[in-house]
């Protein structure tokens, strides 16, 4: 026995260090199926985020607000005056649907967060858009059920379907949107065979990773169809707010009536991913089985009373309309930086609002170009990381130009240049 405090803490350490030794707990044998289904257990190197040596590399890979534009002084003084208020009542569990105060004010038209006003309780609120997928496929699936995606879409909130054990068919993406035609056919087929499509999940506003938004016609007839066919449509209105002129067409959860789709929003790209902060309207009938089935005791209540005074200050429609224009000049620095230095290299459509830009790598394969780039310090993820069949994966890659300033994505034409002719050379 060491007598001295640091040594007993030595002597400790290696006798808890050999007590794990001699276990023989696997647990791997013990994973779920869902867990497998997304990797647990695989030893595989993450493709998101490609190593570089370059000392000032541009970071395009993942989608978030660039950090000098999230409203941190006004969130402090927010935050300061609901923690001095002395209000307890925000430090404890909200066990059912999140805030009255924010429901109402995301039932309110006015603050542009839905189109159809019903009752504070048609939402229901959930740890980011993320918590909502994963509600929805509690509340939903059953392992084998088919869930049609937009071929490609994005693999977060995609996967927890894998998760739950449901079954992904992807559908292919038109000009206007996923492909009405495909889920047609897709949907006789099941009849046939007796195969149940249980929802469909749509991007529908500046799609993550093409940035297509889905055209009214489409919505309108993939909305019917579902809805004669009992399929849930799980609408992802994630960059909604985000159009650089116009705003996007009426979304399918207004123009079904609320029937037959669940709307998800989420703060993370308005305001702060960090928030953690979404939520879903929905019929009441489907609200209230949602909730049933909630088992996480509520989300952050604190939050969700400084957000709701952010919004009923007007602070954030005065937010999210200066964000809508930063971000228009950040889609267009890149723009232009890629047509001046790349345009015998990539092909691109300019997406008219959210985060993404999904150009086609032209001669030069694209995950050849991810680690060229990566070289030349510019971080971005290949294309088929975006599908869940990577042969559907047509050579695009998917540049994020909402995290960086329009001066720095001005360079990335010319790094990426230099990546190209490097691979070309
Ligand atoms: C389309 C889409 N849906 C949902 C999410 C998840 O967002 P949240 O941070 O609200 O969980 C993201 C995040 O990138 C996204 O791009």
């Amino acid at each position: 026995m060491i007598i001295d405090p640091r040594g007993t803490i030595i002597w400790l350490f290696v006798a808890m260090r050999d007590s794990m030794i001699d276990t023989n707990f696997d647990v791997i044998k013990i994973l779920s199926a869902g867990a497998k289904a997304l990797g647990a257990g695989a030893e595989e190197e993450s493709r998101w985020e490609i190593p570089t040596d370059h000392s000032d590399p541009i970071d395009l890979a993942v989608g978030m607000p660039v950090p000098e534009g999230i409203p941190m002084a006004s969130l402090a003084n927010h935050f300061s005056k609901v923690l001095s208020s002395g209000r307890f009542v925000e430090m404890e569990y909200e066990y059912g649907r999140g805030k009255i105060d924010l429901r109402e004010l995301l039932n309110d038209p006015s603050y542009g967060l839905t189109s159809l006003s019903q009752t504070p309780d048609n939402f229901i609120l959930f740890n980011g858009g993320s918590g909502c997928m994963e509600s929805f496929c509690a509340t939903f699936l059953n392992p084998g059920d088919i869930v049609l995606v937009e071929g490609p879409s994005f693999s977060g909130t995609v996967e927890t379907i894998l998760k739950y054990q449901g079954k992904i068919i992807e559908v292919a993406m038109t000009p206007e949107g996923m492909s009405y035609q495909a889920i047609e056919d897709l949907v006789a087929k099941c009849r046939r065979s007796g195969d149940v499509i249980k929802g469909i999940y749509t991007i529908d506003d500046f799609h993550n990773p093409t940035g297509v938004t889905m055209s009214e016609n489409n919505r309108r007839m993939i909305g019917q169809l579902a809805l004669e066919n009992g399929i849930m449509i799980l609408e992802d209105s994630t960059y909604s707010g985000l159009f650089f002129e116009n705003t996007p067409p009426l979304d399918m959860y207004s123009m079904n009536g609320g029937e037959g789709v669940l709307r998800m929003g989420t703060f993370s790209k308005t305001i702060a991913t960090g928030l953690r902060l979404g939520w879903l309207q929905g019929s009441s009938e489907a609200i209230d089985a949602i909730g049933k089935t909630r088992s996480d005791m509520g989300n952050a209540p604190f939050i969700q009373t400084v957000v709701s005074r952010f919004i009923a200050s007007s602070e954030y429609s005065i937010h999210v309309k200066k964000m809508r224009s930063l971000y228009q000049s950040q889609c267009k620095a890149l723009t232009n930086s890629l047509t001046q230095h790349c345009s015998n290299y990539l092909e691109f459509i300019e997406p008219r609002g959210g985060f993404f830009l999904w150009p086609k790598c032209i001669g030069v394969d694209s995950a050849a170009l991810t680690k060229s780039a990566a070289e030349e310090g510019v971080i971005f993820p290949d294309g088929s990381l975006f599908y869940q069949d990577p042969s559907l994966h047509e050579n695009h890659i998917r540049l994020a130009f909402s995290g960086n300033s329009p001066e720095r994505l001005d360079e990335v034409g010319l790094r990426l240049r230099k990546a190209f002719e490097k691979l070309l050379d």
